[in-house]
Parts: C-alpha cells; structure tokens; sequence
C-alpha cells in the first residue's frame, strides 16, 4: 500500500505534538456543534445523578476527532480513561479480564470497535446491558459457568464503518453520533490555534488557506499546518502567510480543493479507465493499487462531500465538477439501452 503524506488516516509522525493540540475540554472543541451540545447534555445529566455515562458510540471518517472525543469524555466526567481496539482483543477471556478490572464509572475506548471478533462481542453484549460477565469455568464435564457482576462503566466505542458494526452491538449504545466533515471556519480556527500553541506566526489569510485544502478534517489541516511552517521557515521568514501555504502545498500536490494525488488518481480512473462510472468500489481500488478499505474510509468520503462523487446502486460515478476540477471536457456516461 503506497503511504499517503496527509492521509486523514495515518497518525505516524508527529504525534506527540498531535496529543498537545487535542482539545481537552468540550467547551474548548471547535466545531461539530450538534455533538457538542448533544454529549454536553448526557455528560451533564449523568453527573447530576452521579451515574455512570450512557455508553457512546461514535462514527465517521478518520482524523475527524473520534479519539479526541473520548478522551474528552473521560475528562468531563472526571474518570480513568482505558484504551483499546476492536483488533486487539483477540479472545473473549481478554475481554473478560479488561472488564472485570474496570471500576465504578470508567470509561473504557474501544476504538476501531467494528472490528470485535464475534465471540469477543458475545461477552460484551450482556456486559454492556446487564453488567455482568458470564464465565465458563473449567474444562469438560466439571465444567460450570459462574456470572459475575461488574461495576457500572461505561464504553466508548469508535468506528469508520457504521455499517460493519453488528445490529446486537449498535443497539446497545444509548447515544450514537455522527462526526462529520468541519467547515471552513472551524478549520481556519482550528489551524489558527494550533499555530499559537506552536508559537508559529500565521496570518490570517494563511490560516484560511490551509484550511481550503485541509479536506474539512483536522488531522489533515494540522498537518498541512506543520509543513506550511517547515516551507515559511526554509524559504520565507517563518510567518505563514498566504503566499506561503500556497506554494508549500502546490509542492506536496495539494490543490486548492484539497485533493491530493490519490484522490485525484481515484478520479481520473473513474472517468478515463471507466467512461465516468459507474464503477465498483472494487475495481476503483485496483486500478489505483489501493486496498479498497482505504478507498472507502479515506479517499471516497471526501469526494463524496466535495460532490465529485456520486454512490448509484451500480457503483461510483463521477459528476460533471469532477471533470470540470481536473480540467476533462464532460461526456457523460453512456446509458445502456434496453435493446441494443
Ligand atoms: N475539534 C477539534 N479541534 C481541534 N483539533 C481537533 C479537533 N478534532 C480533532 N482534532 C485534532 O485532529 C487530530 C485527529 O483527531 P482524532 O485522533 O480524534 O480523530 P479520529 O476521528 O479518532 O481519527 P481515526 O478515525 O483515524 O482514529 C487530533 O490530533 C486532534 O488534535
Ligand atoms: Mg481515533
């Protein structure tokens, strides 16, 4: 799988500097309005009634502040926060150990939480209910299972794919939330914070800019940040300035929507390998040398967003903006006729 620079997804280099920038706070989260308000609620009602959190769900694409929220969450109610992912939980019996050493009130982050084998979830269906942990004790005939009571926690669980998760499981989340794709403003006052922490001058216009193409998501804006600052240092005098982010991210081929190479080679198979679509997800991502999993979670919600994308019953199909964004003259896809 090729590396993508600013993949929403990939969370490798600075990620020390990643943990400084999160929000710690609701109040101090910028955008995502309706979460906000909404989660402020359930965190406020629960610790009116000295209660335990509802267990909270929360979905959308990468890098969009599904980890932050969590961890926020564990703040705000004032407990330990534990973390974990569907993929490293690969036996119930793990599972059974991580709940029954979890006290009163913690919040346990499954992150990833689509990906929970299926007997891992077995177990964690009645402890999510009920909370009780059934346990098979000895082997054979002597065999006998014994269920234990745990204390009332509260699990927090994280998934790109809303889809992949299991009705039984969804259902057991009292509150679910969409994150979604931050507008401009919220993005600009994201990279304009982020640059004050930093300490790296940025002027107004820069921050916009970098916000432009910062695909509405602020992993990949506070990225773009960093390397607009490595340009401004190298070759200007270390401000950020329009001129700066500009010519920084045409160099990383980044262009002014925000689409980077892969998006832009995702297009371009669509309409010239495919005729505009429709086209299988599949094959997209074959004929891009990409797992199609990265295809569906990293590079198509974008699309979809910007409206360069469309998802029909047979597949993908490009729009007309798509064309016009990469500067192909527009033939629509042929329509197959009935009797031809
Ligand atoms: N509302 C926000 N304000 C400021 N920074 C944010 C906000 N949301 C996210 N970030 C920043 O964006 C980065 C990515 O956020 P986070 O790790 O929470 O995303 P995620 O949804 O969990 O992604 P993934 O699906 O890849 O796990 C974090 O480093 C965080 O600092
Ligand atoms: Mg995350």
């Amino acid at each position: 799988m090729s590396e993508r620079l600013i993949s929403p997804s990939s969370k490798d280099d600075d990620g020390q500097l990643d943990q400084t920038l999160r929000p710690q706070r609701l109040e101090e989260l910028i955008g995502q309005d309706r979460v906000r308000q909404n989660l402020g609620i359930l965190i406020e009602a629960a610790r009116q009634r000295g209660e335990a959190l509802d267990h909270t769900l929360f979905y959308g694409p990468p890098g969009l502040g599904k980890t932050t929220l969590a961890h926020i969450i564990a703040r705000e109610m004032d407990v330990p926060l534990r973390v974990t992912a569907g993929p490293a939980i690969e036996r119930a019996g793990d599972l059974a150990a991580i709940l029954s050493n979890l006290r009163e009130g913690e919040v346990l982050f499954i992150d990833e939480v689509h990906r929970l084998g299926r007997a891992v979830e077995e177990i964690l269906y009645p402890a999510m209910e009920d909370f009780t942990l059934d346990l098979v004790v000895g082997k054979g005939p002597s065999a006998r299972s014994i269920r234990l009571k745990l204390p009332h926690f509260t699990i927090v669980g994280a998934t790109t794919r809303l889809a992949l998760l299991t009705a039984p499981l969804r259902a057991r989340f009292g509150a679910v939330y969409r994150v979604d794709f931050y507008d401009q403003d919220a993005l600009t006052t994201i990279v304009r914070r982020a640059a004050r922490v930093l300490d790296v001058g940025i002027e107004d216009a820069g921050a916009q800019e970098i916000a432009r193409r910062g695909r509405g998501t602020p992993r990949v804006a506070l990225r773009l940040l960093r390397r607009v600052r490595d340009y401004a240092q190298v070759r200007g005098d270390g401000c950020v300035t329009q001129a700066a982010a500009q010519a920084a991210l045409a160099l990383l081929d980044v262009d002014p929507l925000g689409l980077d190479e892969m998006d832009r080679q995702v297009l371009r198979a669509i309409i010239e390998k495919f005729g505009g679509g429709p086209v299988g997800l599949e094959t997209i991502a074959a004929s891009v040398s990409e797992e199609s999993d990265t295809v569906m979670d990293v590079v198509e919600p974008y699309l979809l967003q910007m409206g360069f994308l469309e998802r029909t019953p047979r597949g993908r199909v490009a729009t007309p903006r798509a064309y016009e964004h990469l500067g192909i003259p527009y033939r629509p896809a042929e329509q197959p006729t009935l009797f031809s």
